[in-house]
């Protein structure tokens, strides 16, 4: 399986210098996830009544849904549509010059892009894409929220107060998607937004490219997580993570989900990239959503990627468990492996993945 993929090489003579970061940032955070779903009310009230959000504004453009915690007036969109898919996923710039700078600078570039008029929680946004095929929207000006009478918070620094409803969570976290090279996305990133690199894992040491990457604009291990995927589906997209303060909340998170019906798909368990706790869950359409806590953050300007691999526990911190096949599925596209008869097989199981 391995002969068979190629991508940018992580190991080559240019490697150190491709590896520096930038300190300037362009991306100040991870703003919302728009999602397809071929059953929009049954998602729609998985996200509010076990998940905990609140439904913003129903428009033309779907169901706009907010963690009780985001500082942004939305960070879920859904639409109904024939398959589960993120069809756009947005980001804040980090100021109105930013925002200019890389509209001209992707255009100017080749590489596309469209401005798209403004919505109930942000201003206009610069829609591009990734060569993984994810197409994205970047904005600065915002549409502020306004907490409806009972539910503003008595805290002056909330947008809305702590809503006790389900899983409750706090806010967006951060999205991964699947690309055919991992790697080339990863400095297209930051390249062209000025994402640091912070963390990559390969499948064993024989391997040269990554299978997962962590990209980041923030102080966070990572927003943006790049997972391979072997499908040959373009624009594909592996989970959507939500934040809760505390890592016991994710163990609560398990419970609830659990008593209303919901399957764990994977965890609760902790990853040794990031050191975040996690807990893998399916909303009604299928696509995958993370309950997500934990881990450090680094603020290191200059910080240079951290290499994996599975046996030192990248994906299972505590090095005794392997991921279930189904976490290879991405959306669209299935299983994103093969073996030679074209069943799918586990890579984490391969390759001892932990
Ligand atoms: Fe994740």
């Amino acid at each position: 399986m391995e002969a068979s993929i190629t991508g940018s090489q992580i190991d080559s003579k240019t490697n150190e210098q491709e590896l520096i970061n930038m300190s300037r940032r362009t991306v100040s955070q991870l703003a919302h996830v728009e999602l397809t779903t071929p059953r929009l009310q049954e998602s729609r009230d998985f996200f509010v009544d076990l998940l905990g959000m609140t439904e913003v504004a129903q428009t033309d453009e779907g169901i706009f849904l907010r963690a009780w915690g985001d500082f942004l007036h939305y960070s879920l969109v859904l639409t109904e549509g024939e398959q589960a898919e993120a069809r756009r996923i947005g980001w804040r710039a980090d100021s109105a010059e930013d925002l200019e700078r890389i509209a001209e600078a992707l255009t100017a570039d080749g590489q596309g892009g469209e401005w798209r008029d403004p919505n109930p929680g942000r201003g206009r946004a610069f829609e591009f894409k990734s060569p993984g095929g994810h197409s994205h929207e970047i904005f600065w000006d915002l549409q502020p929220f306004t907490a409806p009478d009972g539910q503003q918070s008595t805290y002056p620094n909330r947008r809305q107060k702590f809503a006790p409803r389900g899983v409750a969570v706090r806010q967006i976290d951060h999205v991964t998607v699947g690309t055919d090279d991992v790697l080339r996305d990863v400095h297209w990133f930051r390249d062209n937004l000025d994402f640091r690199f912070m963390e990559y894992t390969l499948l064993d040491d024989s391997s040269e490219l990554p299978f997962f990457a962590m990209v980041s604009s923030t102080e966070q291990a990572h927003n943006l997580g790049i997972a391979r995927n072997a499908s040959g589906v373009s624009g594909a997209t592996h989970h959507v993570a939500f934040w809760l303060d505390q890592e016991v909340d994710v163990l609560r998170a398990a419970d609830i989900l659990l008593e209303a019906g919901v399957e764990l798909e994977y965890g609760p368990g902790r990853h040794g990239m990031g050191e975040n706790t996690y807990l893998y869950v399916r909303e009604p359409s299928g696509f995958r959503i993370e309950i997500f806590s934990g881990g450090y953050r680094n603020y290191m300007p200059d910080w240079e990627p951290v290499r994996w691999t599975p046996e030192q526990g990248s994906n299972d911190y505590y090095r005794n468990r392997v991921a279930p096949a189904s976490m290879m599925e991405m959306f669209p596209g299935g299983r994103t492996s093969a073996d030679q008869d074209g069943d799918a097989v586990n890579p984490f199981e391969a390759s001892a993945m932990r």
